[in-house]
Order: structure tokens, then C-alpha cells, then sequence
């Protein structure tokens, strides 16, 4: 059922950043191969996204359909082929009468095409929003909410407008996520600009999502775009830029080549430690505890009393940092829960790492540029009882 997808943030892939219109129904169905092959889909990614340009002309009716040379097998036979392998197949509109590519949008067509992607067998739709002057945001992304309820087929639905219509504060019962910014480039700290928009990189999408934090919760995610990861930051930046995903529950789109992405991407990618905590189930995402320009501290509630937190080094200088657990105490408005490390004794394991600790002894660490350090945190003294 509609209401019940994404009950934690969806996890799969995007072809988007890394293939832009270079997309075709081979580069799909490897994608697919590789998502069991390379591990993902026991990681938990289950959604292959084909983002923009994948389509044709409507036919004489209106009904759209793919791009003949590029998908020339059409859209259910693939269908067909990622649900073979235990996948899931998203697709792409707009709520414009054009993409942002300049194909055919789906203004006037949105019943129409929920009931095609149904009939298709798609499981995802992603809506973006260009070509929409003169549209109200609210209106038009629930036309299509609507309109893929009528259609009968469970699908997840993505709303891609980029923040500017405050998605965050009317979006929950109308989709299962919203973009709050507009589109990540893969870089630690620049902003890209391409004329009247620009892109924004892994701190610039952070540093936006403060206001959205509240709206977030099980069934609809605030979504920091999708992920970078592989395409062009260092290993560190990586797995910073997936621990700052993780840590926020954004849902976990990978945008990179699945096909042939080296070991240490696949690694950063699949770390069932990092992905535990997108996943947890109180689905709270985390807030800036701590923060003095260069390094901040992040903290989310997680299930059973735990908490993850994130020390993130913003910098291109390693940072000896000290970590005096008394005197950082942390409260949360959203959750209404709390730890004073100073009265309660937590055992904290290092999710990118081994080292395991608690907080009767102050943290002690170097933390290298631009990198974050994630530890996993439970109470102890529940074992004296
Ligand atoms: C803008 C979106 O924000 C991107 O994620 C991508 O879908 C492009 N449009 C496609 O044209």
C-alpha cells in the first residue's frame, strides 16, 4: 500500500549523476546485475531509478512511451527483468508539460501516466519540477500523489522540487520524500553555478537542512539528494558524505557506475554499520549537538536508547581532538530524549572502525580532513541491574 512504503529511507540507485541522458535499457539491466553482484541489494538497495531522458513521444492517445533506440524492448519487459533479479524499477516525470531535459513532462497527462508506469510494472516514481511556472507546488504534487494511488500499483513517491516551496513543511502526507535543496555536485565544500541555478556539495547540502529536521519521520523522508559517492571525492570525503547521509536519514540513492566501481566504493557503500543507522526504525533524523567552524558534533537517537554521533572534521586540517564526555551533554527538542554522559556510562563502538570505548574516559582522537568519525552509542550500567 502507498501509506506503507519507505517506512525507513529508500535505498537503490539513480542514473542521474553520474549517466545524465547517456541512459539505455543495457546500462539498466547491468546495473541490476551488478546491484546483486556487488553486494548491494543484500545491503539492503532494492530501487534501480532511470532518472530523465528516458523517453519517446506520446502516441496518438497521449500515452507516453520510451525512447524506441534507447529502451527498444520497452519499459515492462525491464520491468520484468529487475523484478527477476528480487529489484525494484523506478522511472521519471516532471509536473511541468517538460522535463528539465525537455522531454515530455506529465502536466495534463498525470493520471495517464500513473496508470502506464502501473501497467509497466514500475515501483518509483521520481517527480521533478521544472517547467512549472505558474504552478502551486502543494497542488501539483498531489495530483500526481492521487493519481498513482488511483493507478492501483504501490509506488513510492519522490518529490523533486528543490526546497524553494518549503516541501518539507506540507509534503508528508503527499509523498514519501522531498528534495530539500537543489542538485548535489561531488565535492566537499564548492557551489557549482550553471547559470540561473548552481550546484551545491556535500557541506552545502548540509548546512540546509536544519529547518526541514522536524518534518522528517517513518514514511516520508527529507531527501539530501542523491549520493555521490564513488564519483570523485577522496575515500574520506566518501565516507563522510555517506556517514552525514546516514546520520540525517536521507534516503540512500548511490549515483555512481555499480558496474565497475572499485573495491574501497563498494565497501563505503555496502557498511552494514553506517546503514544500520539510516535504517533505524525511530527514524529521527540528527541534529548539530556541538560545532566551533571546523568541527561539529552530530547527534541522532536510535532505537532501545542508543545514539549515533558525528564528529565531523569540516577542514582540510587533521584536528587532535578531545572529546570530554561530562562536559558534552545532549538533548533533543524532536525526540524528547537526552544523555548526560557524565551520569550515565555508554559503551561506544567506532561504526567505520574497531576501536571500542565508553564514556567514563574522554575521547581522544585525530581526525583527518575533511572525515568523519561515526561511533554507535549504548548504555552500560543497564548490565548492573
Ligand atoms: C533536476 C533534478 O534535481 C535532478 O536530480 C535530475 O533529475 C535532473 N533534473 C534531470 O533533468
Amino acid at each position: 500500500k502507498f501509506e506503507e512504503l519507505a517506512a525507513t529511507p529508500q535505498m537503490g540507485w539513480n542514473s542521474w549523476n553520474k549517466f545524465a541522458c547517456e541512459i539505455d535499457e543495457r546500462l539498466i539491466r547491468e546495473t541490476a546485475d551488478a546491484m546483486v553482484k556487488q553486494g548491494m541489494k543484500d545491503a539492503g538497495y532494492q530501487y534501480i531509478n532511470i532518472d530523465d531522458c528516458w523517453h519517446g513521444v506520446r502516441d496518438a492517445d497521449g500515452n507516453i512511451q520510451p525512447d524506441a533506440k534507447r529502451f527498444p524492448s520497452g519499459m515492462k519487459a525491464l520491468a520484468d527483468y529487475v523484478h527477476g533479479k528480487g529489484l525494484k524499477l523506478g522511472i521519471y516525470s516532471d509536473a511541468g508539460a517538460t522535463t528539465c531535459g525537455g522531454h515530455p513532462g506529465s502536466r495534463g497527462h498525470e493520471y495517464q501516466d500513473a496508470i502506464t508506469y502501473a501497467r509497466w510494472g514500475i515501483d518509483y516514481v521520481k517527480y521533478d519540477w521544472c517547467d512549472t511556472k505558474g504552478l502551486n507546488a502543494e497542488a501539483a504534487y498531489t495530483t500526481m500523489r492521487d493519481a498513482i494511488r488511483a493507478a492501483g500499483r504501490p509506488m513510492l513517491f519522490s518529490i523533486c522540487e528543490w526546497g524553494d516551496n518549503k516541501p518539507w513543511e506540507w509534503a508528508g502526507p503527499v509523498g514519501h520524500s522531498w528534495r530539500t535543496t537543489g542538485d548535489i555536485a561531488p565535492c566537499w565544500d564548492c557551489e557549482i553555478g550553471h547559470g540561473s541555478w548552481s550546484s551545491l556539495g556535500v557541506l552545502r547540502i548540509l548546512d540546509k537542512q536544519a529547518p526541514a529536521r522536524k518534518f522528517a519521520g517513518p514514511g516520508h523522508w527529507n531527501d539530501m539528494d542523491m549520493l555521490e559517492v564513488g564519483n570523485g571525492m577522496t575515500e574520506d570525503e566518501d565516507r563522510a558524505h555517506m556517514s552525514i547521509w546516514a546520520m540525517l536519514a536521507s534516503p540512500l540513492i548511490s549515483g555512481n557506475d555499480l558496474r565497475t566501481m572499485p573495491e574501497a566504493t563498494r565497501r563505503i557503500l555496502t557498511h552494514a554499520g553506517i546503514i544500520a543507522i539510516n535504517q533505524d526504525k525511530l527514524g529521527i533524523p540528527a541534529f548539530r549537538a556541538y560545532a566551533d567552524g571546523r568541527m561539529e558534533v552530530w547527534a541522532r537517537p536510535l532505537a532501545d536508547g542508543q545514539w549515533a554521533l558525528m564528529f565531523l572534521n569540516r577542514s582540510g586540517q587533521a584536528i587532535d581532538y578531545r572529546h570530554d564526555w561530562r562536559e558534552h551533554p545532549i538533548g533533543d527538542d524532536v525526540s524528547k530524549r537526552s544523555a548526560e554522559f557524565g551520569k550515565t556510562t555508554y559503551r561506544w563502538s567506532d561504526v567505520w572502525g574497531k576501536r571500542t570505548g565508553d564514556t567514563s574516559t574522554k575521547l581522544e582522537t585525530r581526525i583527518a580532513p575533511r572525515s568523519a568519525l561515526v561511533l554507535r552509542l549504548a548504555i552500560t550500567n543497564q548490565e548492573s541491574k
